[in-house]
């Protein structure tokens, strides 16, 4: 125990459940030391020397003195490698088999008794003592991966092991799942656990809820996504590299990845961000989409506790006519903060509810924590022992941890059966009115003043058939349970996109919905760190997800809770929350001004839902994120991938939200091209940074020129709202219409637009030249 657990527990045992959280931890000590093979000896080993090389369809087997690496292309352009027999599968992250390979790849000798798969997009060069190089077809290494070392158990068991890798000294690394501190990752360690950091975090808590070992990397000669697929715990040292470091010549920037266990397998996919993440998402799955509904402003308190509080704060919003799409119920309205349940004296008659509410458009979501109260004779827990999808020890004894309802028993999202288990319980939310599912507590946790607050790492995994324990099923927990989720939510109500958003999750998550920050400290870093999160996260393949607005934690001063709200407003999940002993969220709390702020960021928000539903089929049809870096379209500039206060929505939008306390202007970095200001219509150009008014009412917001965007008139149908382009281009946009909350197929809608004698002519693009535009074309600024 150090000084920081001794805290936590002396603070943890002034109640019943810190005294069960002590016990619990305890437990997981105990059994850990009992079932978990003490670290004995190691063997550390590396390739060795090239021995023999086998041609094998997309690419080929080398084989080394003391191990063998696998490389292989796949058909749209990724490269895979494994070692020791590693292949692609089975993959918790890959959304099916592994793709095709490309026939064309070939195995090649290369110089110095090393060998090259040949590809047409990536060359990768495997050096004689097992270094792997992944090049352009120009030469330009890419990234260069060391040769591995293992460290193998003299007695058998999983092998840790060690992977360097070195990329470009202009290089800047992003990803790494979600990360407060970034979305640029500065040198340092990040670890790969996903971890619950109980209590409100900030731009220096790492890990969090959400890791994965993916990292996207920017430089001059190229961007790639690098994944390693192992679900194990690690640790990545990354150190930025330097140009004209000592004597003049570059230092490359590296990185580090160690883990516990899991093959040592990676993907590289490379190209255009949008290329990348095209990729990326053939490789793990399209995002799912979300009923449009979920595009639009939501409100969640932990703490409503009753079902006329409920009313009153829905009534707060339509007596002010204020929009409101989704309101979301915490644990409180269950019974004993037990899941599946509600508490019927406070919410006595909860689909009667839902339906008044429905009337006002606003759907009610509920939280579904994973945890199920171990008590004999409840009926949940009844039924999922007799399912036996309960997590258990080495010794067949179920594991137990202690949550919000007490002593818990965890289901085994890994095992095909409690999935199946879990999915029908969301019977009982349907029938209470519910429209989605926001999953909660799902690293797991359980509760604990000291040590790792989650499952024993010795505790028993069904890992889909193959046996294993926390330490490989762990990581892939929340993904799991998400997978139960929208499996379970589909099939019960078939005709409906499913809404789900989870706290925890990995690699692929985004094949069943999205996620959010979690519990976010309230304050003007807590902002930034919500900024970050969203656009790691979109990096990582998952589009969808926003902050807690005004944070999780405490009482945000109104212009925070503006600033916050105006960030909100623009990202994809834009919904305020807050603990139950936290301030108050509704923006009519803290006085007119801030009214006024939010009344105009919420009527943004439900002017552009036509271009959010655009943005959310663009994510699902290519894999690129609502919110983008800046670098997004112009990789090359370094001065945007250094630029972490604003963001790209889609390919119109530049959004510069005011992320310091006491500014009425901020400066704003431009990409190349002509940029309006949306408030002013004031034209600027880029590549540079200017200065523009910020006053508290809003933020700063740029349109590309020559972009058309699919809004909401003043009437209340669709419009095209196009920005001019600049002399002597062209531009155009898309326009998605939503058919409803269901799976038809939605129809893609191409524009362009340019300037002839001074006018701006919008065409639509299927329709030939000329073609009726059938809608209508609202143009914001002046030809210029
Ligand atoms: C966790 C969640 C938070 C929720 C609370 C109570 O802290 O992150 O959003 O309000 O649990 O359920």
């Amino acid at each position: 125990m150090n000084g920081d657990d001794l805290v936590r527990s002396v603070k943890a045992v002034g109640s019943v459940r810190g005294l069960r959280a002590v016990r619990s931890a305890l437990r997981r000590r105990r059994a850990d030391a009992r079932d978990l093979p003490a670290r004995g000896p190691e063997r550390a080993r590396v390739p060795g020397a090239v021995t023999g090389a086998e041609p094998r369809p997309g690419g080929g087997l080398l084989r080394f003195a003391r191990s063998e690496l696998e490389v292989r292309v796949a058909a749209g352009g990724a490269v895979f490698w494994g070692w020791d027999g590693a292949g692609p599968e089975p993959s918790y992250a890959l959304s099916g088999p592994a793709p095709e390979v490309d026939p064309r790849a070939l195995l090649e000798p290369d110089k110095d008794g090393g060998w090259r798969v040949v590809s047409e997009r990536l060359t990768v060069v495997v050096s004689r003592h097992g270094a792997v190089d992944v090049c352009t077809p120009g030469g330009v290494v890419l990234r260069r991966e060391l040769p591995p070392r293992w460290w193998e158990p003299v007695g058998g068991g999983p092998a840790r092991w060690l992977q360097r890798s070195e990329v470009a000294a202009d290089a800047r690394f992003f990803g790494l799942g979600g990360r407060a501190g970034g979305p640029r990752l500065r040198d340092g360690t990040y670890r790969l656990w996903n971890t619950d950091p109980g209590g409100g975090f900030g731009p220096g808590d790492d890990p969090l809820y959400i890791t994965m070992p993916v990292q996207v990397v920017v430089a001059d000669a190229g961007c790639h996504l690098a994944f390693y697929d192992s679900t194990w715990d690690g640790r990545v040292v990354l150190r930025e590299g330097e140009e004209g470091a000592g004597s003049g010549h570059d230092r490359p920037g590296g990185s580090e990845l160690r883990m516990d266990g899991g093959p040592l397998r990676c993907w590289v996919v490379a190209g255009t961000p949008a290329r990348v993440l095209q990729g990326w998402t053939a490789l793990t799955g399209a995002p799912a989409q979300p009923p449009s509904w979920a595009l639009g402003p939501q409100h969640a308190r932990w703490g409503f506790g009753s079902e006329r509080e409920v009313r009153r704060v829905v009534g707060g919003y339509t007596e002010r006519g204020l929009p409101l799409s989704a309101l979301h119920l915490d644990i409180d309205h269950y019974d004993e903060h037990q899941v599946f349940t509600v508490d019927r004296a406070a919410f006595p008659d909860l689909p009667r509810l839902a339906k008044d509410l429905a009337q006002d458009g606003v759907r009610l979501v509920s939280i579904v924590d994973p945890g199920v109260r171990a008590e004999p004779g409840n009926p949940l827990y009844e039924s999922g022992r007799a399912a036996g999808a309960f997590v258990e020890d080495a010794r067949g004894h179920e594991v137990r941890g202690e949550v919000w309802p007490g002593e818990c028993a965890y289901p085994d999202f890994t095992h095909p059966a409690a999935r199946t288990w879990w999915g029908g319980q969301y019977q009982e939310r349907l029938d209470q009115g519910f429209a989605g599912v926001w999953h909660d507590m799902n690293e797991p946790v359980s509760f604990a003043p000291f040590g790792d607050p989650t499952l024993p790492r010795s505790a028993r995994h069904d890992l889909d058939g193959r046996g294993g324990d926390h330490r490989e099923a762990h990581n892939v927990y929340g993904l799991c349970m998400a997978r139960a989720g929208y499996e379970g939510l589909r099939g019960l109500r078939p005709d409906e996109r499913p809404f789900l958003f989870s706290r925890s999750g990995w690699a692929g998550m985004q094949r069943y919905g999205g996620t959010w920050s979690g519990d976010v400290s309230t304050g003007w870093p807590g902002l930034r760190a919500s900024l970050s999160l969203v656009l790691g996260l979109g990096l990582c393949g998952v589009p969808y997800s926003g902050p807690d607005v005004g944070g999780f934690t405490g009482s945000p001063s109104p212009e925070l809770y503006l600033r916050w709200f105006q960030l909100g407003a623009w990202l994809p999940l834009f919904r305020t929350h807050a603990a139950k002993w936290a301030g108050r969220r509704e923006p009519w709390e803290f006085g007119p001004k801030v009214l006024e702020g939010a009344r105009a960021a919420l009527a943004e928000r439900q002017r552009l839902h036509p271009y959010f539903v655009t943005l959310a089929h663009v994510a699902r049809l290519t894999g690129a994120p609502y919110a983008r870096p800046l670098w997004w379209s112009a990789p090359g500039d370094r001065a945007l991938r250094d630029c972490e206060d604003s963001f790209l929505l889609g390919d119109a939008l530049l959004v510069a939200p005011v992320l310091e306390r006491g500014s009425d202007r901020r400066a704003v970095r431009l990409p190349r091209g002509r940029w309006y200001d949306t408030a002013t219509g004031e034209a600027h150009d880029g590549p540079g940074q200017v200065l523009l008014n910020a006053p508290l009412s809003r933020i700063p917001v740029l349109a590309r020129a020559g972009s058309v965007i699919p809004v909401l008139g003043e009437s209340g149908g669709l419009e095209l709202e196009v920005w001019p382009p600049a002399a002597g281009r062209t531009g155009g946009g898309l326009v998605v219409r939503d058919a409803g909350d269901g799976w038809e197929q939605a129809r893609v809608e191409r524009f362009t637009t340019r300037v002839d004698h001074g006018r701006v002519v919008v065409e639509r693009v299927d329709g030939g030249p000329g073609a009726e535009v059938g809608l209508p074309v609202r143009v914001r600024a002046a030809v210029r």
